[in-house]
């Protein structure tokens, strides 16, 4: 009886996912869309695990209890990183999830692998031994990589140059060719014990697969590699679901891993990659330093918030281009105080919103939808760079890379051939932040120093704060 129920729930899980996945499409109805896939997976924990006490699973050692401890283990560490992580390590936290989650799949894959062992359960099919082989697999590329993706996105010191793997491209296909004849031996044998060393060998050798594979990566590169990580996370999940025969893990995995992937092909159009560089890992490499600072720097023009206001008074059209220096100010409240100002001023204003902006996807939309900034003013690049020279005044806060011509004009650079937004187009562009130190790509900005260009250094809050003061004044 409890058997068809447990499917059924699954089924209603599974259900759940799909519409809140929909429902996350739009903004508007985004949060009963996470509430629907956050309801579909308490369906599926909590039958999932009134089946294993009911019936046990692993064996002995996988008791209500131990999976109780584990859930508030857990817990307590989710809770305690929920209180203590601030947002601007959002992305980061949500790399380590990614990573957890294939090292969750490396582990369950395991542990029903190790559980053959002397028990008299019937060997496992190959089709199961090859799901085995993949959750091993994939799930240890994903912890690995999404370990050197978190250290690359916290900007560690001894992180921001890649380590030089000589022939990287020669060893890391060596590498996959080792891994993939072990699982053509792993289920082509007979012997539990074979199976188990084997599976050993592939998740280390998987591991250090993970590790060159992401450590080349940098720059433009990394929204594509953390999108494609998440796909992998599923996929990793997906597999596990083969070997535990667990549906709702098949299907739950295989959404992430889709989404993954239509994502990860958002990602290399807004970054102007292919999918196959990407996949083979050739990307990322070479980079020029950007030139000589002092040259570049040489027609710097400072400004003041007084300045800038009596510019933005006479101002019919403006728009705020917001990057990742936006986040760390916490600037999007008083970003959207000075625009509301400057409609009742009589000026339109719009958001410009880079697809890589920031430090995760969607990042900008979410800052910018946290401060009740109206959906329909936030204008994608494709759609408003046609624009940019009817645009008076160009606000851009915090952003650097991806305001950064030399996408255009430098083959060797790190952002090569990534579009910007063209707000060197606009009549005038003031740019706040707080020094000229470069963006994630570490390169120095020719914006900066363009005619048209102003820079207002200080925290881009208190620099906005400071114009809407001025503005109030004047
Ligand atoms: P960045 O190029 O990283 O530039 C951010 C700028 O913000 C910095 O130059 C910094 O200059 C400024 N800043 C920092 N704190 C500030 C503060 N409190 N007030 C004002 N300014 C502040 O940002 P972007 O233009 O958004 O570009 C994103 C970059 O991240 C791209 O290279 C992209 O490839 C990469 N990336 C994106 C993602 C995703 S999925 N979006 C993921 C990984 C990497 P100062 O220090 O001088 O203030």
């Amino acid at each position: 009886m409890l058997y068809p129920l447990v499917k059924i729930s699954y089924i209603v899980a599974a259900a759940l996912f799909i519409f809140g996945l929909k429902q996350m499409g739009r903004p508007k109805t985004a949060v009963r869309g996470n509430l629907l896939g956050a309801s579909g997976m308490l369906v599926a924990v909590v039958m999932t695990l009134i089946l294993i006490a009911q019936e046990g699973v692993f064996g002995q050692v996988a008791t209500f209890w131990f999976i109780g401890v584990g859930v508030l283990f857990g817990g307590a560490i989710g809770a305690f990183l929920a209180f203590k992580v601030q947002m601007t390590q959002m992305p980061q936290l949500v790399a380590l999830f990614n990573g957890f989650g294939g090292g969750a799949s490396v582990f369950v894959a395991a542990a029903e692998l190790f559980s053959m062992a002397g028990s008299n359960k019937p060997a496992m099919s190959e089709d199961v031994l090859l799901a085995t082989a993949l959750s091993g697999i994939i799930g240890a590329v994903t912890f690995w990589g999404s370990l050197v993706a978190f250290g690359k996105l916290q900007e560690l010191s001894w992180m921001k140059q890649p380590f030089k793997v000589p022939m990287q491209h020669a060893v890391n296909g060596g590498l996959a060719l080792i891994v993939l004849l072990l699982v053509i031996l792993m289920v082509t044998n007979q012997s539990v014990a074979m199976h188990i060393t084997l599976y050993i060998f592939i998740a280390l050798l998987a591991s250090a697969l993970g590790v060159l594979l992401t450590n080349p990566i940098g720059g433009a590169d990394m929204p594509v590699v953390i999108a494609l990580l998440n796909s992998y996370s599923g996929l990793a999940a997906a597999a596990t679901g083969f070997v535990i025969d667990n549906n709702v893990l098949i299907i739950a995995g295989s959404l992430v891993g889709a989404s993954g992937v239509i994502l990860t092909n958002l990602m290399c159009k807004a970054m102007n990659r292919s999918l196959f560089n990407v996949l083979f890992g050739v990307m990322g490499e070479g980079g020029s330093s950007g030139g000589d600072i002092d040259e570049i720097y040489a027609t710097v023009r400072s400004t003041s918030a007084d300045d800038v206001a009596m510019i933005l008074e006479t101002a019919q059209r403006v728009v705020f281009v917001p990057g990742y220096g936006m986040a760390v100010a916490q600037a999007q409240h008083a970003v959207r105080n000075l625009g509301k100002m400057l409609e009742e001023n009589g000026a339109t204003v719009e958001y410009a919103i880079h697809p890589v902006a920031g430090r995760m996807p969607g990042h900008m939309n979410v800052l910018l939808a946290e401060a009740d900034v109206e959906y329909e003013k936030l204008v994608e690049m494709d759609t408003i760079n046609p624009t940019m020279e009817t645009v008076d005044v160009a606000i851009v806060i915090g952003a650097n890379d991806v305001v950064n011509p030399v996408s255009k004009t430098d083959p060797q650079s790190p952002i090569a051939g990534m579009p910007i937004i063209d707000v060197d187009k606009a009549r005038t562009v003031i740019v706040l932040k707080r020094s000229l130190s470069p963006g994630f790509a570490g390169i120095p900005n020719p914006l900066f120093a363009a005619e048209n260009t102003m820079m207002l250094y200080g925290d881009g809050k208190d620099a906005v704060l400071e114009i809407t003061n001025a503005l109030k004044e004047g």
